[in-house]
């Protein structure tokens, strides 16, 4: 522990925060069945970490210092959520005002759950018996198996020369990282020092520095206090350009020029989100390129979203993950989620002001256009997916945070928020929004904290417009209630016209507008092929349409799913290069389960994961690997 972090240390504040809201009909429902922490009685204020990166064995080792409020006199042992950490030496931070000390203290590694990891249960010494403050200092260090954190080789980057590592915390990762209370009831700040191998940088959820000196030694501070799944650390050869006054993008040189033009709307987005929500409250607004393997889309880990490279599409066509992520910086990170049951009330509100900010930037049309490919991702979803799990907040505790509910809270919570803006109006409704973000900022709530509110703040002060029984239908009931606004888009009914023409021999391909297309058109054509086309056809369209060589990884993942579906055997190659190129999950997921389920592709699905498996990251072969197995459960 270096003197400049203990100084960092006693200058910083740190916010008092415990768990928030509280649901007194159904306490089951408000407790979080993902977490072994003991919060009820002692919550986390702060966190200081010391890490240093070490590529070759693939691990983070260091420390981790946890700033605990004890809520519970009479408690005696803290619990923290691990997963593959190895636990080197626990010991209590002590001060007499002056100086610090260590205080030693036994701790006990527990049972290990598939799900959850391993709690670790730390005795509080005598001596602090009576102090309000506690500081347990956990000395550990990762395994290469530490589900959040991608480890890459040079050859998986895209200069081929440096390795990277990065990590993706959410849903409940982060204590594969770092040992801590893993639930989003609890939020704390944070200080860090990582160390890098020099010339690389280290980037974190927190302050970064776009002139810091290279020299393999880094401190972050995070001011504002966060739920533990947006912890978030990253290092490689990354550098830093600026797109607007608040906003940049960090990618490793070879693809900073393209992502500072695909991005180039950031600074805009930025702006109109702070007329339409409310204050930004985390500084700047930074965008951090990963590499193909990052399993998502984008995280909103806050100040730095990362995101996929494969939105580098060209032409700024697949920049909605962008608003999406920034939006978070309200929805999610200001005003959080209670427990992953509640989860519609991150990616449901944010799917919605991503919708709202697409409106804005780009105009009503392209919203429309993605607002009705959600709902028939939906619609699909709704198909395949249990009654039980299709409630907004489901009234049960056993969903994996991370599958359960497919996109149900994405897409059926922005139809419920299109929906009471539609019965309100847009002008109470934005109030609606604001007073929402300001009332809540900084807290955590349940769905029946929310509901409360939304009938104190709009139902019972506008009367006769919507009941609770309404609002609740929505939290509690399958499906889609039968007053909801179905999305639609002229468009994308022109392409599927077309696509239905096309399919029967009226129009030829070389008469398709595509040149007039949006992607989003192009997708919605592929989807209204028709059922049973043949194979010279599909080949016909593939090439009309430059399908199977599209430099666009969502037009790739509709097509190559059809591909799969279909048995188009001539696109095979294109496709699995499609599945060894990209490793997140919404590429190709799908086209992993639509080959299990076409009747004789299992195998070469199979052979297929198993070829690119190694380039993947942990969260991507644990949602993959199961639906290729003889019984599949969840699928
Ligand atoms: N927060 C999510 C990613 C996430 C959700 C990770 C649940 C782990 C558990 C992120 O904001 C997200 O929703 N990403 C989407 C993009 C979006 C535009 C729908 C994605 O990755 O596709
Ligand atoms: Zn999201």
């Amino acid at each position: 522990m270096t003197t400049r972090i203990l100084t960092l240390l006693m200058t910083i504040g740190v916010v008092a925060c415990s768990p928030g809201g509280s649901t007194d009909r159904d306490p089951a429902l408000a407790r979080d069945h993902y977490s072994f922490a003991n919060v009820e009685q002692f919550v986390t204020e702060h966190i200081v970490l010391d890490l240093t990166v070490d590529f070759e064995q693939q691990v983070l080792n260091g420390s981790a210092m946890l700033f605990m409020k004890r809520k519970d006199p009479d408690a005696r042992e803290i619990v923290l959520d691990t997963r593959d950490l190895t636990i080197e030496n626990v010991h209590f931070l002590v001060s007499d005002g002056k100086a610090w000390d260590s205080l030693p203290t036994e701790h006990t590694v527990g049972e290990t759950d598939a799900l959850l990891g391993t709690p670790l249960t730390i005795r509080i010494p005598d001596s602090l018996a009576d102090t309000e403050q506690v500081t347990p200092v956990v000395e550990y260090r990762t395994s290469p198996e530490s589900t959040a954190l991608g480890w890459l080789p040079p050859e998986l980057t895209a200069g081929g020369k440096h390795p990277m590592l990065y990590s993706q915390s959410q849903a409940i990762h982060a204590r594969s990282w770092i040992p801590l209370q893993d639930t989003p009831a609890v939020r704390f700040t944070y200080l860090a020092r990582v160390r890098t191998p020099p010339g690389l940088i280290a980037l974190m959820s927190a302050e970064n520095d776009p002139d810091v000196e290279r020299d393999g030694d880094y401190y972050f501070e995070m001011p504002q206090p966060i739920p533990s799944y947006l912890m978030a650390i990253a290092a490689g050869n990354l550098h830093f350009a600026a797109i607007g006054e608040d906003t940049g993008v960090y990618a490793e040189p070879e693809l900073l020029e393209a992502s500072v033009s695909e991005f180039a709307d950031t600074q805009a987005m930025f702006e109109t989100a702070e007329a339409m929500f409310g204050p930004y409250q985390w500084g700047r607004y930074d965008l951090l390129i990963l590499p193909p393997s990052f399993p998502y889309g984008g995280m909103e880990n806050p100040r730095l979203s990362f995101l996929t490279p494969s939105l580098l599409a060209g032409d700024r066509s697949l920049v909605s993950v962008v608003a999406h992520e920034l939006a978070h910086s309200w929805s999610g990170n200001l005003v959080t989620n209670q427990t992953w049951r509640d989860g519609w009330l991150n990616e449901g509100w944010t799917s919605y002001l991503e919708y709202r900010l697409m409106q804005v930037i780009y105009d009503e049309d392209r919203a429309a256009e993605e607002n009705l490919l959600n709902y028939e991702e939906l619609l699909l979803n709704f198909e395949r997916i249990d009654p039980k799990y299709q409630a907004l907040a489901p009234r049960i505790t056993d969903l994996d945070p991370e599958s359960g509910q497919g996109t149900i809270a994405y897409h059926k919570g922005n139809l419920f928020l299109q929906y009471l803006e539609h019965a309100y109006g847009r002008e109470i409704f934005d109030q609606f929004i604001t007073d929402y973000f300001s009332d809540f900022a900084f807290q955590v709530i349940t769905t029946e904290d929310f509901v409360d509110y939304l009938d104190k703040r709009l139902l019972s002060v506008h009367h006769g417009i919507l009941t609770r029984e309404q609002v609740e239908r929505w939290m509690y009931e399958p499906g889609l209630p039968a007053d909801a606004v179905i999305p639609t888009s002229r468009n994308l009914d022109d392409a599927a016209q077309l696509a239905a023409m096309w399919s029967r021999g009226e129009v030829e391909a070389a008469e398709l507008p595509v040149a007039d297309w949006s992607a989003q058109a192009t997708i919605h054509f592929i989807n209204a092929l028709d059922p049973d086309l043949s194979t010279e056809k599909l080949v016909e369209i593939d090439k009309a349409l430059g399908l199977s060589d599209t430099q666009n990884a969502e037009i790739a993942r509709t097509w190559f799913m059809q591909v799969a579906t279909r048995r188009h055997e001539p696109a095979y190659e294109q496709m699995a290069e499609h599945l060894r190129k990209f490793g997140r999950v919404r590429l190709i997921r799908p086209i992993y389960v639509a080959l299990a389920e076409n009747g004789r592709d299992m195998q070469l699905a199979r052979d297929l994961f198993d070829a690119a498996r190694g380039t993947y990251h942990p969260i991507a072969n644990a949602s993959i690997g199961p639906v290729l197995e003889d019984d599949p459960d969840g699928e």
